[in-house]
């Protein structure tokens, strides 16, 4: 009897939700006056960003003991809508998605738990968490009432959500003490009415009892307001903290502080310099907080990597992520201490609060190998392996086909002419090559704005194929409605005479790891666009990065798990492969290369390569020996702008018309600094609005920060506040003026401009005396 009583005290213990014997089961925890309480008591939240699907499950609970050694007392969760729900009704929470484990996996670890469950996150994630299939509504609208259909299936995601996780708040014995509503939608709009709905949609999934909260930016916090919802702001290394949350504080002042985004590094873009930040500037900030009792987490504190196809991409302009997401975190990619973390750790144990201990840095799971060159031998060409087509009048984006991610091959048939004729593509997403009779005449970019191709004469009819890749669908700002495939229509001009392309057969191929390995393999080299079949053998698994360098474009699958994408043009070159992936054995990689590699054999290194841009690739808007020629063209407006942070805002004297803008800054406010920085600037339209600058394009800056930080001009209409543009700071290669000159995509009328210097603690590069020019025609070089 005792034995079956003990048993039943142990089963009862373990049972989920009700694992005792450390401090975060159960109680309270409130936005008090000033101050979160728990249970009553004044608490400082120092929580560490891990997001489950961006780690191997069986190292789950590694990454949360190595946050709870670098100092955190919380872990900070998005829920990504589109991993759970991959067919509309289809909810998946099991294996990998298990998210309820890794709830558990906390509370086990003894920390708490903030959940932010969207139903939008951004997250540099595929469509920032919204499933790709509700797209295939033609007229979709996201993050609005405006749309029942977006909101009716928010609300259903939520209350699966609240199925899993909802017995997980702390009042109800869980270590859930926040729930965040939304994701800065301050960025997007100011419908507080939209954010009273999720809010209540959160509410009525279950979360009825914990503390609810949204975040924002110091610049848009007041932009709308939700009863019931705390406040916070996000901000990133380096961060003056008084700047930040003065206006807040004004308007807040009974608000606890709290940055519940305080980014660590930042993530990178395929083709751009791999970005960093310094231990130094992202640790001062981190001590600033911690002597003004400010809460923090830190985004991320281990960012992992998107496997498959889940990296997303930013616009403006369009810029796909990488499938690393070491994010320059305190806790790199696979999972190793950084300096970084070293540093975070020996601040925060001076800040312990009462209770909290520094647990040891715990044993990585691991160890690093290294795999001999494996040599791909079996191929399996792409034009002779096409699946079924489909048939279709007009061109059609690939969500029209059903399809949700991969590459989709378009064909017609083109008649003979004499000529070479002009093939126009609108618009290419994301990645495009066009062949005809089987001979590739082009390549399309869509990074690069790229449209246009030739076509030769043929002497009779032509077969046209045009096979485009998708990249991740954009996380961020208007341009998430981001369909793939061709989206609009493809138009062939001989002259003046221009026809639209009809009657296409479509061919689709997704990512599954089961149309990957049905292919007609054989021992042959590939022709054009092609898949590569290897194996080898290991006799001890290890964590490894696959050298990429060498192959075009694509994506690798090892043993059936999709590793993700790579890309010649860096700077990532490697995938992560994690240990509990590999085999004792004999071990599968398949590849998917729809460009061209330059050799077809993958080795296993013991060191990733995340900072390795092509050559031929172009960081910098300008060519050698291009000078910008204003002779003779009048500035629109010039002024000084008045020293300090924040929004400066200037109206023209009348509105101005015109296409091509140029931005001079003629000196900063130190008059020795040699510097231009700008963190952000608009163009503000009729309507008193800022312009979407979704059209635009950089196509000049005399000098550009690229080498060891990415400070390109184009950070300047991103419309991401913590990303500059910064010139040259070796004082020998830069002087003044400086000079942006920015492609507006259509002529516009212009009534002012608004521009927001940089952020951090530093003060070089912020503009003092300006020009502004504004022009129907291109500027002279
Ligand atoms: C914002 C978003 C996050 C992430 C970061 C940048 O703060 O809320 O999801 O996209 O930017 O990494």
């Amino acid at each position: 009897m005792k034995k079956i009583l003990l048993s039943l005290m142990i089963a009862l213990l373990l049972a989920p939700g009700l694992v005792k014997a450390n401090p975060t089961q159960g109680g309270d925890f409130v936005a008090g006056k000033n101050t979160f309480l728990l249970n009553g008591k004044p608490f400082i939240l120092r929580a560490g960003e891990l997001h489950y699907s961006r780690i191997p499950k069986p190292y789950w609970e590694h990454r949360i003991q190595m946050c709870k050694a670098m100092g955190m007392n919380t872990i900070c969760i998005y829920l990504f809508w589109n991993y759970h729900e991959q067919q509309p009704g289809v909810y998946d929470f099991s294996g990998d998605k298990d998210v309820a484990e890794f709830v558990r996996l906390i509370q086990k670890n003894g920390m708490y738990c903030i959940l932010r469950p969207g139903p939008y996150v951004c997250a540099e994630w595929e469509m920032g968490g919204l499933p790709w299939w509700l797209l295939k509504k033609k007229d979709l609208k996201v993050r609005t009432l405006a749309d029942s259909y977006f909101v009716e299936r928010t609300k259903l995601f939520l209350n699966e959500a609240g199925k899993q996780l909802a017995k997980y708040q702390i009042q109800n014995g869980g270590p859930i003490i926040m729930v965040q509503v939304e994701n800065e939608y301050g960025v997007w709009g100011n419908d507080a009415a939209y954010m009273s709905i999720i809010r209540d949609g959160i509410r009525a999934a279950g979360f009825d009892k914990v503390q609810l909260f949204r975040c924002d930016w110091s610049s848009n916090f007041d932009r709308y307001n939700v009863p019931g919802v705390a406040s916070t702001l996000n901000f990133g290394a380096g961060s003056n903290i008084d700047n930040q949350f003065k206006k807040f504080k004004e308007l807040n002042p009974d608000a606890p502080l709290m940055c519940s985004e305080y980014w660590t590094g930042w993530f990178d873009h395929w083709g751009s310099p791999h970005e960093t930040r310094s231990i130094s500037s992202f640790i001062g900030s981190l001590k600033d907080m911690m002597d003004k009792k400010v809460s923090f987490s830190l985004y991320m504190a281990h960012g992992g990597t998107s496997f498959g196809h889940w990296a997303g991409s930013n616009s403006p302009s369009f810029a796909p992520t990488t499938s690393s997401y070491d994010y320059n975190a305190p806790i790199d990619e696979s999972g190793h201490a950084t300096d970084k973390f070293y540093a975070v750790r020996d601040l925060l144990k001076n800040y312990l609060q009462e209770g909290e201990t520094l647990t040891d840095v715990p044993a990585y799971p691991e160890k690093t190998i290294e795999i001999p060159a494996v040599k791909f031998i079996q191929t399996a060409s792409l034009f002779d392996n096409l699946p079924v087509a489909k048939k279709s009048e007009d061109i059609q984006p690939m969500e029209f086909f059903d399809q949700g991610w991969g590459s989709i091959l378009y064909r017609t048939t083109i008649p003979a002419s004499a000529k070479i004729r002009k093939l126009t593509i609108s618009d290419v997403h994301d990645w495009a090559t066009i062949f005809v009779n089987g001979k590739i005449v082009g390549k399309l970019d869509r990074r690069l704005g790229d449209r246009e191709v030739e076509i030769p004469a043929t002497a009779s009819p032509a077969r046209l194929d045009i096979l485009v890749e998708a990249m991740g669908r954009i996380n961020y700002s208007e341009a998430i409605i981001d369909r793939k495939g061709i989206t609009k229509k493809v138009e062939l001009s001989e002259g003046n005479n221009t026809t639209e392309l009809k009657g296409w057969s479509v061919y689709n191929f997704p990512v599954d790891y089961a149309f990957q390995q049905n292919k007609k393999y054989k021992p042959a080299p590939a022709k054009g666009p092609a898949w590569y079949k290897a194996t080898f053998t290991l006799n001890k698994t290890g964590n490894t990065y696959f050298d990429m360098s060498k192959w075009g474009k694509g994506m690798v699958w090892l043993n059936g798990r999709n590793l993700g994408r790579f890309w010649k043009i860096g700077p990532t070159q490697t995938l992560f492969v994690p240990a509990c992936w590999l085999k004792k054995g004999v071990n599968e990689i398949i590849v998917l290369d729809v460009d061209k590699p330059s050799a077809t054999t993958i080795a296993g290194l013991n060191h990733p390569i995340l900072d390795k841009t092509a050559q031929d690739e172009s960081l910098l808007h300008r060519k050698k020996g291009q000078n910008l020629d204003l002779t003779g063209v009048k500035p629109v407006n010039t002024g000084s702008l008045p020293a300090g942070n924040g929004w400066k805002a200037i109206t023209f004297d009348q509105m101005q018309n015109g296409r091509y803008l140029c931005f001079e800054a003629l000196n900063a406010q130190d008059a020795n600094d040699p510097v231009t920085s700008i963190a952000e600037f608009e163009l503000i339209g009729e309507d008193g609005k800022a312009i979407s600058s979704q059209l635009w394009r950089v196509l000049y800056a005399d000098s550009e920060e690229v080498t060891t930080v990415n400070n390109s001009a184009d950070k300047i209409f991103d419309l991401q506040e913590s990303v500059i543009w910064q010139t040259q700071t070796t004082s020998s290669k830069t002087k003044h003026p400086h000079q942006v000159v920015i492609d507006l995509g259509e002529n516009v009328n212009v009534k002012g401009f608004r521009i927001l210097p940089r952020g951090d603690k530093s003060n070089v590069g912020v503009v003092k005396d300006y020009r502004v020019y504004l022009s129907k025609a291109p500027f002279k070089f």
